[in-house]
């Protein structure tokens, strides 16, 4: 059974209510479920974990490494744009990632046109809204 980690950066707690215009009304309790129901049916094991911390997820990154978690989903929320530190730990623990973004972050503010991490993603989604999730997931199932 292969293994999926779903990683939440800061003020992801927020969907639902978090500029709804933007990032939609899905919150990000309904996201997870709906993932986990996938990968349940589908014979994957999935975890998922939101924080405003970079640091726990930096450290949530190192367990992922000792606990040989397979592939990894992320929306980094605004650390895309600004942590180092976040891409060095996806580095180290060397877990293929997708990096998703609920909204075109093209299509935004120039500062959100670029990201740390997509230099170093399996690939990136971005735009589709909560369903870029379950795409990210279905591409990762398909190979495991
Ligand atoms: C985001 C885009 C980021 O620029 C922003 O800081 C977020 C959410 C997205 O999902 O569209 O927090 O990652």
């Amino acid at each position: 059974m292969k293994t999926v980690l779903v990683l939440h950066g800061p003020n992801l707690n927020l969907l639902g209510s978090r500029e709804p215009d933007i990032y939609g009304k899905t919150t990000l309790e309904d996201i997870d479920a709906g993932l986990a129901a996938m990968a349940k049916a589908r014979g994957g094991s999935l975890v998922c974990f939101q924080s405003n911390w970079e640091g726990a997820l930096i450290d949530r990154i190192h367990t992922a490494k000792t606990e040989k978690v397979d592939y990894i989903i992320i929306n980094p929320g605004g650390l895309t744009h600004t942590s180092i530190s976040l891409r060095d730990a996806l580095a180290a623990a060397a877990i293929p990632f997708i990096e998703v973004h609920l909204s075109n972050v093209y299509a935004r503010e120039e500062f959100r046109a670029h990201s740390y991490l997509s230099p170093i993603a399996m690939g990136v989604i971005s735009g589709l809204g909560a369903q870029g999730y379950q795409l990210a997931l279905d591409a990762l199932l398909k190979k495991a």
